[in-house]
């Protein structure tokens, strides 16, 4: 089997916007009286916007109708609005655009794989758009990972086989949903919690083409050439 693109993860892999979506969260459950902790917050990344309310609601002892929920993920979207507007280049994670740039060099294509429908508003504000062939995001997909939709869908737009894409991600639910769509998945953050990855790196700045190369080639990936 040849590698021959990269799909990345965007938030808390790409750009440090994982604490953004973890203050607004918990602006709205401190509002609404619920109890909640970063470690509560893990089981969020990686999932859509109302499967997080959803998960958050569980910590509390009332129930709220649809349009409640609704405005309840309108209010903490428009806090995350507020920070991601201000982002600039200072925002994207260490090692990234290199670790992007060089694979292009190589001839590996890159996309994202994003389940956020602010995916466009970041890639604007960062300036990172030119190092994706292909953007798959909250808006063109409806299935939250660990569905493998948004990576299915990002290996299709850059016309390659899911089973030659590389996933790159922080959240457990991204881990299940690269393996869902048969694709080798590299977790970018802890060990303990992405233990289901394939290969665990601490950040990006840690990873080049020539220490994926022998990542790959160890678990019996073909050079790309
Ligand atoms: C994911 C984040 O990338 O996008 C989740 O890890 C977030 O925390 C999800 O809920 C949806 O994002 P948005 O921007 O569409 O609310
Ligand atoms: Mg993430």
């Amino acid at each position: 089997m040849r590698f021959e693109a990269c799909i990345f993860d965007l938030d808390g892999v790409i750009v440090d916007t994982a604490r953004f979506h973890f203050m607004a969260w918990k602006r709205l459950a401190d509002e609404l009286g619920i109890p909640f902790t970063e470690h509560e917050n893990e089981r969020l990344k990686g999932v859509s916007r109302m499967a997080s309310l959803e998960i958050i609601l569980e910590y509390g002892t009332r129930k709220y109708t649809e349009a409640e929920k609704l405005a309840f993920a309108e209010r903490k979207n428009n806090w995350y609005v507020e920070f991601i507007s201000k982002m600039t280049p200072a925002d994207i994670l260490p090692g990234a655009p290199d670790l992007l740039k060089s694979l292009r060099e190589k001839g590996i294509k890159t996309a994202l794989g994003s389940a956020s429908k602010n995916t466009p508003l970041i890639l604007e504000k960062t300036g990172l758009l030119p190092l994706f062939d292909a953007v798959a995001d909250g808006n063109s997909v409806s299935k939250a990972k660990p569905d493998p939709e948004v990576f299915l869908r990002a290996a299709s737009m850059l016309r390659t086989d899911p089973g030659k894409c590389i996933v790159f991600e922080d959240a457990e639910a991204g881990v299940k949903a690269a393996h869902n769509a048969g694709m080798f998945c590299i977790g970018v953050g802890s060990k303990t919690i992405l233990n289901e990855a394939d290969e665990v790196i601490g950040s990006l700045s840690e990873i080049n083409f020539e220490k994926l190369k022998s990542i790959l080639e160890e678990a019996g990936y073909e050079k790309p050439f």
